[in-house]
């Protein structure tokens, strides 16, 4: 049995598998220029977060009706219950799927028949997150939100992803603070590719309660300093940072530093059809190569559970914390 944990940094879109988005482009009569999986799959090689987002981009494509969304859905909540999440908070990219004529009730209540019943399926309880593209206007950020008032019961908090790099979150502090004004949580990639500085005003200008990524911020100690002061989560995904290239090879990835700094980290899948493992696949890459102890990984996982949203169910996060402690490591 894995480690319990709750996954905070997955895009649900960079769940779908190469199978997946091969059948459902099939299914809906769009063209892919893929032939088959095998010729898909060699289109996995990335040189940075732009190259990968070309692909995650195009293969959307395919994703076009309710049952789509919720297959899609369904099958990464199956996975991550195998992977031992309890709990996921799951990004979405409304605007890749607007600009396609997908409508915002399609994508919702599609994404929602499967969050719907999954933990009676699954047994993950999961919440959802609806992320801006920051290489969008701020007009259009502030649109989507609109297009997402009638689904506002499903949605736990925004946030802020693909292109980082010359996208500083600053342009999006009217649309923060709007879907602050609306109850929404709000957490913002930054420091992946891009400089500390982005993490600095992502909590000072958009309010960001978490940190997606955060990597950078280790070339910043007084950043650090603060971040562990106020007890900033940053959700850590450790094989997308190397097949995104944001550090060489994943034996020097930063986490055991950035742990034994005293930062709030979870470790994370970010993109798991994309970069060769779900979260526990990260978990067990980070204690081979990095050689993250037993008490380490139940920290990270203690901390997945603490930085979750579920304030309105302390009761479940207690309970989520008790498997945490009482888990024994094979
Ligand atoms: N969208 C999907 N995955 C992403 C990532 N790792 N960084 C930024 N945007 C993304
Ligand atoms: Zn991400």
């Amino acid at each position: 049995m894995p480690l319990p944990k709750a996954e905070l940094h997955v895009h649900i879109e960079g769940t779908l598998e190469p199978e997946l988005a091969l059948a459902l482009a099939a299914r809906n009569g769009v063209e892919l220029p893929y032939a088959d999986t095998e010729e898909l799959r060699k289109a996995y090689q990335f040189s940075d977060l732009q190259s990968f987002l070309h692909l995650y981009y195009e293969l959307m494509a395919g994703l076009r009706t309710e049952r789509d969304f919720e297959e899609l859905a369904d099958a990464y909540l199956a996975r991550a219950a195998a992977q031992g999440v309890r709990h996921a908070e799951i990004f979405f990219d409304p605007q890749a799927h607007l600009a396609r004529g997908v409508e915002m009730g399609t994508v919702v209540e599609g994404l929602w028949r499967a969050l719907g019943r999954s933990e009676a399926a699954h047994g993950v309880s999961t919440q959802l997150i609806m992320c801006f593209l920051r290489d969008e206007s701020a007009e259009s950020a502030m649109r989507t939100l609109d297009a997402a008032k009638p689904y506002l019961d499903r949605i736990v908090g925004v946030g802020l992803d693909s292109a980082e790099v010359g996208h500083p979150p600053g342009k999006f502090r009217e649309v923060y603070e709007a879907a602050a004004a609306l109850g929404l949580r709000r957490v913002a990639h930054a420091g992946e590719e891009g400089p500390p500085a982005y993490i600095s005003e992502a909590l000072d200008v958009l309010g960001a309660e978490r940190i997606d990524h955060g990597l950078s911020c280790m070339k910043d100690p007084a950043l650090v300093e603060r971040l562990v002061r106020e007890r900033v989560p940053l959700t850590v995904c450790p094989l997308s940072n190397v097949r995104l290239r944001a550090v060489d090879i994943l034996a020097q990835h930063p986490l055991p530093a950035m742990l034994d700094a005293g930062l709030l980290c979870t470790v994370n899948s970010d993109d798991p059809a994309y970069f060769g493992g779900y979260v526990d696949d990260n978990f067990h890459a980070v204690h081979e190569t990095l050689g993250l102890s037993h008490e380490r990984l139940r920290e990270l996982a203690r901390n997945s559970f603490l930085a979750s949203f579920l304030e309105h169910d302390e009761e479940r996060r207690a309970r989520y914390l008790a498997e945490v402690e009482a888990y024994t490591f094979e």
